[in-house]
């Protein structure tokens, strides 16, 4: 059976993984919080991630696809920056999104897509009629009724099928100026027309200082990407790194999304785990491979079904202004349709347009060139710092402005797929032989929120003190543990199957005789036999693997 959304979401709360924030006030759109399942799990992403990017990174070796050895550091900026840095990254004028309302039942959505229908004359191959419609990864608007009749009366006339365009909906508009009004379409909820694109800018406003005005407005960051190029100068200066290198960190980041949908999909407010990797720009499209294809395996060796997952690259109208190439890792969340695929991770070459618009100001594209942005006076439309963001080789003595490859994750995305791709069903025999349903959370162990339950079989003859202690070594050993000792034993797998525990460990009559306990894996069902003093080790070992 497949899984659904559905299920996802009431599991979540059931076990304590995630909840609607302040759900006792009827709950904020946009917002979720995660119970202490939930939060030991994404703590357990951020680990997995931090430790690959940075603790575990070794800059002597050179992995396998890399052009060479490099340096990676971590860094912790602040939500709330300067203003001008939004100016002269392009998110003040450019970070928006387009929405557009039904006008009969008024639900809104965030369209970013336009598909054009077209039909072609069999003869000529002249198109014939041509209807568009509107849609993003979560919604689609599709064709009225209109429409649809309108395209199959033209197809049956002239006798060839439709062909089918989907482009970004801002090329489309550019492209459509003022000559040729928006896309007629439908509401996906009541079929009700919808109304014109309207644009939205992202960014969360707020006051610092205890005026309220222009000069006082800063805005809370929509990614942490630019904490990373702001202190670019400043890592380079202090902390001896050569190229090539990278810079990552993890944090908070805020979108007043139009559609928060999908759970914890899309979000207003998220966390991300983003790197900038600095390199020479001969240099930088191996880079771009190399971390493409390592961002990719990231997800499989955790547990993601290689099936389940693409590595898809942007056409060119889905390049934004100063990327030469990105390429998406994407998973088929529940909510997708068949064969469709939702963002989890961006990989962008990104060129050196961040540190001169932190330099110059803010860029946009002229043919090939990025130049400075001028206003009607000739001068810069947002300036830069000024500051010299250039970088010196003292090898080959030269100075020049290094290319960026940028690895952007979600946390909270990387989260879901990794609860989607858990959750199994399948039927187990209960302790009299007879099947049973089962819910199982089939999490990597190294993502498991708990790695071991401890369950003394009975409450007798000392299996309650032996349980005990063994729980108490396992958590002295850093091993995230449980201990329970009430309810039938099978009830107790069964209630850490459903939370994706890998390991239970019984305590039981041999353990009296032999001191052995049975160490029962979640996955194949199989118990072995181990002895208590050697149960913490085990565990390591199995954890390791
Ligand atoms: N610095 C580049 C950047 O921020 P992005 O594609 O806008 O790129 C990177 O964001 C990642 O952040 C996405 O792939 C996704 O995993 C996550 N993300 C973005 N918006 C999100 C939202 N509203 N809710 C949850 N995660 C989001």
């Amino acid at each position: 059976m497949p899984k659904s959304m559905e299920q996802i979401v009431a599991l979540c709360k059931r076990r304590g993984f995630i909840f609607q924030n302040s759900d006792i006030y009827g709950g904020q759109q946009g917002f979720w919080d995660y119970g202490p399942l939930g939060t030991e799990l994404k703590r357990n992403v951020r680990n997995a991630w931090y430790n690959t990017m940075i603790t575990q990174h070794d800059e002597l070796f050179v992995p396998e696809g890399a052009p060479s050895a490099f340096q990676m550091v971590g860094i912790e900026t602040s939500i709330i920056m300067n203003p001008k840095v939004w100016k002269a990254s392009g998110h003040y004028d450019l970070f928006h999104d387009f929405m557009v309302d039904c006008k009969s039942c008024k639900s809104r959505f965030r369209v970013d897509h336009i598909t054009t229908r077209v039909v072609l004359d069999a003869a000529t191959n002249a198109p014939v009629a041509c209807e568009t419609y509107m849609k993003d990864v979560e919604n689609d608007t599709g064709l009225s009724k209109a429409q649809q009749k309108r395209l199959d009366k033209a197809t049956k006339e002239y006798g060839k099928p439709t062909i089918e365009e989907t482009m970004p909906l801002d090329s489309y508009m550019k492209l459509a100026g003022d000559q040729q009004s928006p896309p007629v379409a439908q509401c996906p909820d009541c079929r009700g027309e919808l109304t014109d694109p309207r644009e939205f800018n992202l960014m969360f406003k707020t006051i610092v200082g205890a005026l309220a005005g222009e000069e006082s407005t800063a805005f809370l960051r929509p990614e942490t990407a630019q904490g990373m190029f702001v202190n670019f100068k400043n890592v380079v200066d202090s902390s001896r790194v050569k190229l090539p290198f990278g810079i990552a960190q993890i944090g908070k980041s805020f979108r007043n999304e139009i559609t928060p949908r999908n759970f914890i999909f899309r979000s207003r407010e998220f966390e991300q785990m983003e790197m900038e990797f600095f390199c020479r720009p001969e240099e930088s499209f191996q880079w771009y491979k190399y971390w493409r294809d390592r961002r990719f395996k990231w997800y499989s060796d955790l547990g993601i079904n290689p099936d389940n997952l693409i590595l898809r690259d942007h056409t060119e109208d889905e390049l934004s202004h100063y990327s030469v190439g990105t390429a998406d890792v994407e998973y088929s969340y529940p909510f997708m349709e068949e064969g469709e695929y939702g963002e989890l991770e961006g990989i962008a070459h990104r060129g050196d347009f961040d540190l001169r618009s932190h330099m110059e100001g803010k860029l946009v594209r002229e043919g090939n060139e990025l130049v400075v942005e001028k206003d009607e006076h000739g001068q810069p439309r947002h300036r830069g710092s000024g500051k010299d963001l250039t970088y010196f080789d003292d090898q080959t003595r030269e100075r020049f402005v290094p290319h960026v490859i940028e690895p952007a994750a979600g946390a909270d995305r990387a989260t879901l797929a990794f609860i989607c791709e858990a959750y199994t069903e399948d039927e187990q025999p209960d302790d009299k032989g007879s099947m049973q349903k089962r819910t199982v959370m089939k999490f990597h162990p190294l993502l498991a929120p708990i790695k071991a339950a401890v369950f003394p079989l009975i409450k007798k003859d000392g299996m309650l003190e032996k349980g005990a202690d063994l729980y108490r070594q396992l958590k002295r050993a850093g091993i995230a543990s449980t201990y329970a000792h009430q309810g039938a034993i099978g009830r107790r797998y069964r209630q850490q199957d459903e939370i994706g525990t890998p390991y239970c460990i019984t305590v039981d009559g041999d353990t009296l005789e032999d001191g052995t306990v049975t160490i029962r894996d979640r996955d194949s069902l199989q118990q072995e036999r181990v002895h208590v003093d050697k149960v913490v080790e085990t565990i390591r070992c199995k954890l390791d693997e």
